[in-house]
């Protein structure tokens, strides 16, 4: 398995691209699955979740090619994959392919509303909470599916088709209004969602649908009406910025002292998440380009953040924050409300020398002068990056294990974080 190794203490100085969204290009890639034309997606990241997903939807019979590069591209500049479920050959999606990625479950709302039927498997838990999918299967129910679970799989039938319904969500959930979106389009009638999640890849699948000949308003806002149509056509969409990426590298650069171009990200996307790092002393600035971040001199301020639904300060920047505010003045109060067990990290980042308690929901991070570099690994994918954050300024060596999580998520990161003047490698083996 990959490692990476870092050698902490050098700031970061340059520009750094900001890829496609992964939890964007997910439920984009799924959407492929209620169409029978080509849809077409640019800026898709090159990542193993995007390489998995591709897997999944072949095994229920979409084709698909990825575009070769043009002048000017590199590695690091998402690519463009044309998707086409000209028949949908299979609509069971087996234990070993759902239990390797969780958003692969959304395949169920597309299956259902075009072929009447589905069998996917329950995903099961993992790193950062049980993560049930009992609001994703009320969904489909209001809309006329007869749901059973039986041998670890949810059986889905709808033979005389889905039809509208107003569907209150109890709590906002992210894959419940993709799974309430994804099957009411092709309702009959009109679906309301009230309590829809708001974050912007909701939004993004919802212009992409728009595209494809939905009849879908207030995506982004808490009610989301949809007007069901008989069949959508192709479309060409590219997926929005990575606002968890650049947020990550945002506080990357708060943390090492520095000055950053995030080329091509979007404040609207992260807001909240800029705020926090402005009150713990980076200077945030805008432009046509991007996103510059920097920090001179000056030490770490703590703060006081909650994580909440969008625009709220996003779950999956808290354990990136948390690395960075192991430095900061003081005690910073963080509290998690989204995934009860996403404290994973804390026991790594205490390896490289913070000190953070933990009492329910809430860690408590009090601030160090110095962290040391350690052996460390994580269970998850954000973990992972916030090890990353901490390394870059620990002293001397950290060795990051279990990189699989990394390469999951974030698209060349040891090049960006390199040309932005990281001692940052890749192990392999
Ligand atoms: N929930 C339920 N029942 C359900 C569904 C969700 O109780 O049927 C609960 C969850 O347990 C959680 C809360 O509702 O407490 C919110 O979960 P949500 O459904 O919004 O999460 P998700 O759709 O499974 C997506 C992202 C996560 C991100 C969350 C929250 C993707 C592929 N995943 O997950 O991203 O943390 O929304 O914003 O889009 C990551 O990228 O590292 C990641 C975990």
């Amino acid at each position: 398995m990959d490692r990476i190794r870092i050698v902490g203490g050098e700031p970061l100085v340059g520009t750094l691209p900001i890829s496609g969204a992964k939890n964007a290009a997910l439920p984009l890639m799924i959407a492929s699955l209620l169409t029978e034309e080509t849809l077409e997606l640019h800026n898709v990241p090159r990542l193993a979740d995007v390489g998995l997903l591709l897997r999944i939807l072949g095994n229920h019979g979409v084709d698909h090619s990825i575009a070769g590069k043009r002048p000017g591209q590199t590695a690091e500049t998402g690519q463009t994959i044309r998707l086409k479920a000209g028949n949908i050959i299979d609509t069971v999606a087996p234990y070993e392919l759902v239990s390797r990625m969780r958003a692969s479950f959304w395949v169920l709302g597309p299956l259902l509303a075009r072929m009447g039927e589905a069998k996917v498997s329950l995903p099961g838990g993992c790193a950062i909470g049980t993560r049930p999918v009992d609001l994703l299967l009320m969904a489909l129910e209001r809309l006329g599916a007869e749901i059973e679970i039986d041998a670890g799989y949810v059986l889905a039938r709808a033979p005389k088709g889905l039809r509208g319904a107003e569907i209150a969500f109890p709590k906002v959930t992210v894959g419940g209004t993709h799974t309430a979106l994804m099957a009411a389009v092709l309702a009959d009638g009109t679906t309301v969602i009230e309590n829809a999640a708001c974050e912007p890849e909701v939004t993004d699948l919802a212009l992409c649908l728009a595209k494809m000949g939905a009849r879908i308003t207030g995506a982004g806002t808490a009610r989301i009406v949809v007007e069901g149509v008989t069949s959508l056509g192709g479309a060409e969409h590219s997926v929005l910025p990575d606002r968890i990426e650049t947020g990550t590298y945002a506080m990357a650069v708060a943390m090492t002292g520095g000055d950053v171009l995030l080329e091509g990200a979007e404040p609207d996307l992260l807001q909240s998440a800029l705020d926090v790092l402005v009150e713990a002393g980076a200077e945030i600035s805008a432009s046509n380009e991007g996103i510059r971040v920097r920090r001179n001199g000056a030490g770490l301020a703590s703060v006081d953040v909650t994580t909440q639904p969008f625009p709220g300060f996003p779950t999956d920047l808290q354990a990136q924050l948390m690395a960075l505010m192991t430095r900061a003045k003081g005690t910073t109060r963080i509290r998690e409300t989204i995934f009860e067990n996403r404290f994973m990290h804390v026991q790594e980042l205490a390896r490289l020398g913070a000190r953070i308690r933990l009492d329910g929901d809430v860690a408590y991070v009090d601030g160090v002068a110095r962290l040391k570099g350690a052996p460390v690994m994580a269970t998850d994918l954000r973990a992972s990056v916030s090890l990353v954050i901490a390394a870059l300024a620990a002293e001397g060596e950290t060795m990051v294990n279990r990189v699989y999580h990394l390469d999951r998520g974030f698209e060349a990161l040891e090049a960006k974080l390199g040309r932005c003047g990281a001692r940052i490698e890749r192990i392999s083996g």
